[in-house]
């Protein structure tokens, strides 16, 4: 077995698959990621943001909708061709509709639950030949969202409901896929990212009493990702200034 390294260049020879990496989170992970020595796919719906992700990491820039199933079959085919391989998955993509129960479509709520479950579950099934053959183990981390653990907002339903299965597929996940890959959940509370636009006064409930910033959300996708949490799967690792404890 490994040693667990404990200087930079954590990741050097991972080859890892990052959704959502056009902005955000899930860009904030690739650059992180890519300084710490991975080759890093940033899939993305937005062509354009992938393409500028891929060039400040040097990574691999390919559309896709995660919930379309030939869309996010062919797209990971693309990246994996492209890097040779795929050792990790980080499902960032994610979308959030917000409005009262009965003014919401039934179409956003459908739609909701098909990018931010079913996107995240076509992409693991997608990725996992690839994972089962990664030479050292290979590792998934889905984002879910503080909401997934306590919904105590208004107006966050669909959302609230596609996380908190996000938070129950990864444990699933974890279950099926060990003890070759590794399955974690991060649920972040509110991050500064374009998601968080006009929710950023509703901060008073955290214990920190901030947003986060994406790179420190980044930070704890990294450790997930790396031989450092070589003993935690299964694991829903709340990185939300306290705001579920609170
Ligand atoms: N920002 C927050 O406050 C916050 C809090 C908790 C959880 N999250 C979660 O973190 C993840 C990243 O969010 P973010 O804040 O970086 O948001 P963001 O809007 O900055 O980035 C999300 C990215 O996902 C992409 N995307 C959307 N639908 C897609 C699809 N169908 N296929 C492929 N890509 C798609 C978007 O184009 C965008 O680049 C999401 O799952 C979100 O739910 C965010």
């Amino acid at each position: 077995m490994k040693e667990p390294s404990t200087g930079l260049a954590r990741l050097t020879g991972r080859r890892v698959v990052v959704t959502g990496a056009g902005s955000g989170i899930g860009k904030a992970t690739a650059m992180l990621f890519a300084r710490e020595g991975a080759s890093v796919a940033i899939l993305d719906l937005n062509y354009e943001s992938a393409q500028a992700t891929a060039k400040e990491t040097g990574g691999y820039a390919v559309q896709v909708d995660v919930s379309n199933e030939d869309s996010n079959a062919a797209a990971i085919e693309k990246a994996a061709q492209a890097m040779g391989g795929i050792d990790g998955v980080v499902n960032a993509a994610g979308i959030m509709i917000v409005g009262p129960l009965g003014e919401v479509p039934v179409s956003s709520w459908r739609r909701t639950l098909d990018v931010n479950l079913t996107g995240t579950y076509l992409t693991v099934r997608n990725c996992l030949p690839w994972l089962n053959q990664a030479p050292d183990g290979a590792t998934i981390v889905n984002i879910a969202s503080a909401a997934g653990l306590l919904p105590n907002a208004p107006g966050l339903t669909a959302y609230a409901a596609s996380k908190g299965a996000v938070v129950n597929l990864g444990r699933a996940l974890a279950a099926e896929l060990a003890p070759l890959i590794r399955v974690n959940t991060v649920c972040p509370g509110m991050v500064n990212t374009p998601m968080a636009d006009g929710f950023r006064a509703n901060v008073g409930n955290y214990a920190l009493k901030r947003l986060a910033e994406p790179e420190e959300i980044a930070d704890v996708i990294l450790f997930l990702s790396s031989l450092q949490s070589s003993y935690v799967t299964g694991a829903t690792l709340a990185a939300d200034g306290g705001r579920s404890f609170h």
